[in-house]
């Protein structure tokens, strides 16, 4: 089931949530900075120990203080105008955070929009990527949950995956 909530993704009591980390994988400010935030010092320390993380790869740590089992961390493309290979690697992004999920016997996922706020990826394009994916996996997991931070990015998700978009 793909579930489209508006909520803080460090408050969601899911078996995984992902974060939208950057390569060095030592936090950073948007849901990066919440999630270290709330996991507290051990999470970074957890970091560390994995010498950061190639964009459009994923890397699983215990979520300790978060009411969720683990944290995924995953590293979006920066959008720079969609020449790059940014549709690849966000399709990548959550193509690997999926399959670790599944590795770690994760049955709920919870995803950020990845790359849509500091990294600057248009919107409707990443949440149409998002989307394709959450369908491809949805049959593997009692739920996946797209986080909004915002009511019109649920909107969008809804429309994407209602298959307007
Ligand atoms: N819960 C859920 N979603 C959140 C939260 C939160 N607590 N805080 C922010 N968001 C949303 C943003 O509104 C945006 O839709 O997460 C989405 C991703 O935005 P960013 O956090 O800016 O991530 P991204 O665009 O992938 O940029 C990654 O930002 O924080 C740094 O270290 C990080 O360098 C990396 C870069």
């Amino acid at each position: 089931m793909i579930e489209v909530l508006v909520a803080d993704i460090t408050t969601l009591q899911v078996d995984a949530i992902v974060n939208a980390a950057n390569r060095s994988l030592l936090g950073g400010g948007g849901v990066d900075g919440a999630i270290h935030r709330v996991a507290g010092p051990e999470l970074l320390k957890a970091c560390r120990a994995l010498h950061g993380c190639a964009t459009g790869e994923a890397r699983v740590t215990p979520a300790f203080r978060l009411p969720a089992r683990w944290v995924i961390h995953t590293v979006g493309p920066v959008w720079h105008g969609g020449q790059q290979r940014e549709a690849q690697l966000l399709e990548n992004c959550y193509r690997n955070s999926l399959e670790l999920a599944l590795e770690n016997n994760a049955e709920t996922i919870a995803f950020p929009a990845i790359s849509t706020g500091v990294y600057g990826y248009p919107k409707k394009q990443a949440v149409a990527i998002a989307c394709g994916l959450m369908q491809e996996y949805a049959p593997r997991f009692k739920s996946i949950v797209a986080c909004c931070f915002s009511e019109e990015d649920a909107v969008l998700y809804r429309q994407a995956i209602g298959g307007d978009i």
